[in-house]
């Protein structure tokens, strides 16, 4: 069997304790405090909110988005990247034969997965590896599949996805051909929480002023993305907040990006981005203003 990464597995064997990041700052954050979240819970419990929250949060949307490249290679205009990321699969019933069903019979050429396939971040792997399986199987019955690993996702995930056939990309880069035209998809493993990327690792071997896209599952890598030269940046992690304001104002963004990156589209210094608002949960199982999502990434050959 393939190990996908010794590095991952050397930084989960140091045993750190799962925190949303290292640093006093982010000890504070909902998910390092386990009592807050239960508090919540209550809360919720305790009104209509909770009910209203669950069904938003089963409320996955397809969203279509087009970008376009001056040096996308012509052979790959129109291409169809189906981007599905913060599945967090264990944490709602029903949520994988959701997947299945809002994908139907959609298009695209090849898909991405972006990591945080578990709700919790423990060892209890069970239920996550029986459901994403499933997905697995399915995605890849109509293209091949790309992957990363999360802040919640542990070495034995990424195994196991990778014998379903899903190409994980821990620092790790795979070009794609089109008749003489070719790109490449460069997969960061995760920064947040377990400092694993290796962004000069992932950009070996590809060919200097080649199109390239970086996937990395949070978008806090996008400084030095843009500084290497990557034309395309897709990331999640952020949930787009998951618990919003009215108009989609997010009250935690758990990242340390601009607030401009924490969900769909945007550009920095001539690099285009998009950030999923994904497709599950963390922390408690709903979402307000800030509805769950898959994205069909359209590639478009042009200014
Ligand atoms: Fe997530």
């Amino acid at each position: 069997m393939r190990s996908i990464s010794t590095r991952r597995k050397l930084v989960e064997e140091e045993g750190h304790r799962h925190s949303i990041k290292r640093g006093w700052r982010w000890k504070l954050h909902f998910e390092n405090i386990p009592l807050l979240v239960r508090f919540f819970s209550f809360l919720l419990r305790t009104s209509f909110t909770k009910v209203i929250g669950m069904r938003n949060a089963m409320d996955v949307r397809l969203n279509e988005v087009h970008f376009a490249f001056s040096d996308l290679p012509a052979g790959f205009d129109n291409t169809r990247i189906l981007l599905v990321t913060d599945l967090h699969i264990d944490g709602m019933d029903g949520l994988a034969e959701m997947i299945i069903t809002t994908l139907g019979d959609v298009e695209y050429d090849f898909c991405i997965l972006g990591g945080d396939y578990s709700f919790g971040c423990n060892d209890d792997h069970g239920l996550v590896c029986e459901r994403m399986r499933t997905i697995a199987e399915f995605l890849g019955r109509k293209s091949r599949v790309f992957g990363v690993l999360g802040n919640h996702d542990k070495y034995k995930i990424g195994q196991l996805l990778n014998e379903c056939g899903v190409e994980i990309l821990l620092n790790e880069t795979v070009c794609i051909e089109k008749g003489s035209d070719k790109i490449y998809i460069a997969g960061l493993d995760d920064n947040h929480y377990y400092g694993a990327d290796d962004l000069e690792l992932a950009d070996k071997g590809i060919t200097d002023g080649a199109f390239k896209i970086m996937v990395c599952h949070s978008p806090e890598r996008y400084l030095e993305a843009a500084d290497s030269g990557y034309s395309l940046y897709l990331s999640g992690h952020t949930h787009g907040g998951q618990v919003c304001l009215p108009g989609g104002v997010a009250l935690v963004t758990s990242a340390t990006v601009p607030r401009r990156l924490v969900k769909g589209r945007w550009t920095y210094q001539g690099m285009s981005g998009y950030t999923s608002r994904g497709v599950g949960t963390s922390g408690i199982t709903v979402r307000y203003f800030c509805p769950p999502e898959m994205t069909v990434v359209t590639l478009r050959h042009g200014m």
